[in-house]
C-alpha cells in the first residue's frame, strides 16, 4: 500500500488532477502512490466512468491496468466531472488540460480557459495551483492569474498560490520519465515557488530546478521542443545536401555525431506531433508577449532560426515526392500508397502528421494517394480524409512511401505490389533488401541518390 512520504509537507493532503488523458492519469496515479487523496477531473463523462470503475482509459502505459483498480478500491484515486466540489476539497491543483493552435498557426487556449474558470470559481484560500500544461511565456503569470483572480475574487500571491511546471514526460514511458528527468518549477512569487517545490519533493524522485518566475519556466519547456525541431531541420538541410552531392547522409551524420559535441536528428519526410510541430508557433505567436522590444524589431530579427527550421521540414514532403518523380516520373494519375498516417511509429495519433502534407504534394500532382495504417480502421481513416488501399488497387499503385515506423511495417510484404518501382523510406526504418528482394528500388530522403553511385533505374 502507498504511504505518504517522510518529506511531505504539513499543509499537503489532497490533490486535484485537472485533465486525465494520457499525461494526466498517470500524474494522478503518481501522487496516489505517494499516499495522497487524488480525484481526478476530467469533462468528458466516459473517461470518469471507466476510471471510477477502476479501469484505464490509457493505454500507452502498462501499469496503469493494475495500479489504477488498486488506487481506485484503496480510496487513494477517484474521479468526477464535477471539477467544482473536487477544488473546494483539496489543497493543491495540478492542471494538464491541452492548449494548441489553430489553422491559421495562432494558439487556442478554449479548454485551458474553460478548466480556470471552473478552477477560480470555487478555489478556496490557501490552495496551490500548478500548471503543467505546455504554454507560450506569460500565460500563466498573465492570462491564467487574470483568469483565477476574476474568477475566484481571490488574491494571488496573497490569498492563493500559483506556479508553472513543464510536464517532460513522453507518453509511454512516463512513470521512468517522472523519475529521470528534472523537474523545472517556477512561481508567481518566493511562496509559491517554495511550496511547488515541496509539493513535487513528496511525489516525485527526480531532482528539482527552481526557475525565476513562471515566464522562465514556460520558456524552458519551449526550448526543448523548438531545439528538436530546429535540430530536425538542419539533418533535413543535410540531406538534401547530401543529395546534391551523392553522399548518404545517415552514414555521415552517424560518423559526425561520435564528436562529443554533434547530436545531429535523423532527416525524414517531415516532423509530426501534439509537440515538436506546435511549440515553436507558442514563440513566434504569443498572445500574451510583453517584449520590450519594438515589433518591428521582433519581427525582423528575433526566432529567424525556428521560423525557417518549421518551414523547412514542412517542405521535407514536398521534396520527398521530388525524389520519388525522380524515379517513376510524372505521378499525374498514378498511384502511390503512403504506409502510416499515425505521426510517428506505434502510436493511434495523428496531430500534424506529415502523412497530411504528403498526401497533399501527391494529389496536387494529380496523383491518386491511397493510405494503409492497420492502427486505424478503414471508417476511421476515412473520416481522418484518407482512402484506405482496397485490395483491387494493388496492381495500380508504382511507388510506396513509409510515412511512419510502426513496427507491423518490418514485415510488411512488398511482393503484393507487382507494378509499384520504387519504395520511399521516410524514416530510414525499413531494410534495404527486402525492399529490392521484391523488385523495388529504395531510397530514402538524403542517401545520395543511390542510384547515380549503384545500379541505373530504368
Ligand atoms: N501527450 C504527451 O506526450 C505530452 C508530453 C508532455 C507534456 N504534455 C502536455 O500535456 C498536455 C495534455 O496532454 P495529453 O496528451 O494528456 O492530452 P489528452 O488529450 O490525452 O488529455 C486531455 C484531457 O483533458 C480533458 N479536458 C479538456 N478540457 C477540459 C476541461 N475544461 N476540464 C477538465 N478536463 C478537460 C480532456 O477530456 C482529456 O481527457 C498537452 O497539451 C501538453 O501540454 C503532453
Amino acid at each position: 500500500m502507498p504511504t505518504t512520504t517522510s518529506s511531505a509537507p504539513a499543509w499537503l493532503h489532497s490533490i486535484a488532477v485537472v485533465g486525465l488523458g494520457k499525461i494526466g492519469l498517470p500524474l494522478a496515479v503518481q501522487y496516489a502512490r505517494h499516499g495522497y487523496k487524488v480525484i481526478g477531473c476530467d469533462s468528458n463523462s466516459q473517461v470518469v466512468e471507466r476510471l471510477y470503475a477502476g479501469e484505464s482509459h490509457i493505454q500507452e502505459e502498462p501499469s496503469l491496468s493494475s495500479e489504477v483498480p488498486q488506487l481506485v478500491y484503496a480510496g487513494l484515486l477517484s474521479a468526477t466531472t464535477n471539477i467544482a466540489k473536487a477544488i473546494r476539497e483539496v489543497d493543491v491543483v495540478v492542471v494538464i488540460v491541452p492548449v494548441g493552435i489553430d489553422s491559421e498557426h495562432q494558439v487556442d487556449t478554449t479548454q485551458i480557459d474553460a478548466a480556470t474558470s471552473a478552477i477560480g470559481a470555487n478555489l478556496q484560500p490557501g490552495t496551490l495551483v500548478i500548471y503543467e500544461t505546455t504554454l507560450p511565456v506569460g500565460t500563466t503569470a498573465r492570462h491564467l492569474r487574470t483568469l483565477l483572480e476574476q474568477t475566484s475574487q481571490l488574491q494571488a500571491g496573497t490569498d492563493f498560490y500559483l506556479a508553472y511546471s513543464p510536464e517532460r514526460v513522453s507518453s509511454g514511458t512516463i512513470f521512468h520519465d517522472l523519475r529521470a528527468y528534472p523537474k523545472v518549477v517556477g512561481g508567481i512569487d518566493v511562496e509559491s515557488t517554495t511550496r511547488t517545490i515541496a509539493f513535487y519533493r513528496s511525489v516525485l524522485d527526480a531532482e528539482i530546478i527552481p526557475m525565476a518566475s513562471t515566464d522562465e519556466a514556460e520558456f524552458v519547456k519551449l526550448i526543448e521542443a523548438t531545439y528538436r525541431d530546429v535540430n530536425i531541420a538542419l539533418a533535413n538541410e543535410y540531406a538534401c545536401y547530401a543529395d546534391a552531392h551523392n553522399l548518404d547522409v545517415y552514414a555521415t551524420i552517424a560518423a559526425a555525431n561520435t564528436q562529443p559535441y554533434a547530436h545531429i536528428h535523423t532527416p525524414g519526410v517531415g516532423v509530426g506531433g501534439h509537440c515538436i510541430p506546435v511549440y515553436p508557433y507558442f514563440l513566434f505567436s504569443n498572445p500574451y508577449d510583453h517584449s520590450q522590444l519594438s515589433q518591428a524589431y521582433t519581427d525582423q530579427h528575433t526566432l529567424a532560426l525556428p521560423r525557417q527550421a518549421r518551414h523547412i521540414n514542412d517542405a521535407m514532403a514536398e521534396y520527398a515526392i521530388q525524389r520519388l518523380e525522380d524515379v517513376v516520373g510524372p505521378l499525374l494519375q498514378q498511384s502511390v500508397l503512403l504506409l502510416g498516417v499515425a505521426y510517428r511509429g506505434n502510436v493511434r495519433e495523428t496531430a500534424f502528421t506529415s502523412a497530411k502534407l504528403l498526401q497533399t504534394a501527391l494529389t496536387r500532382r494529380g496523383a491518386i494517394c491511397y493510405v494503409d495504417d492497420a492502427l486505424f480502421s478503414m471508417d476511421e481513416l476515412c473520416t481522418l480524409g484518407y482512402t484506405a488501399l482496397p485490395p483491387n488497387a494493388e496492381n495500380k499503385i508504382v511507388a510506396i512511401i513509409l510515412q511512419c515506423h510502426h513496427s507491423i511495417y518490418q514485415q510488411f510484404d512488398f511482393t503484393r505490389f507487382k507494378q509499384c518501382k520504387v519504395v520511399l523510406d521516410g524514416r530510414h526504418a525499413l531494410c534495404r533488401t527486402t525492399v529490392e528482394a521484391a523488385g523495388m528500388h529504395y531510397i530514402t530522403v538524403g542517401d545520395g541518390h543511390y542510384k547515380v553511385k549503384h545500379e541505373p533505374f530504368e
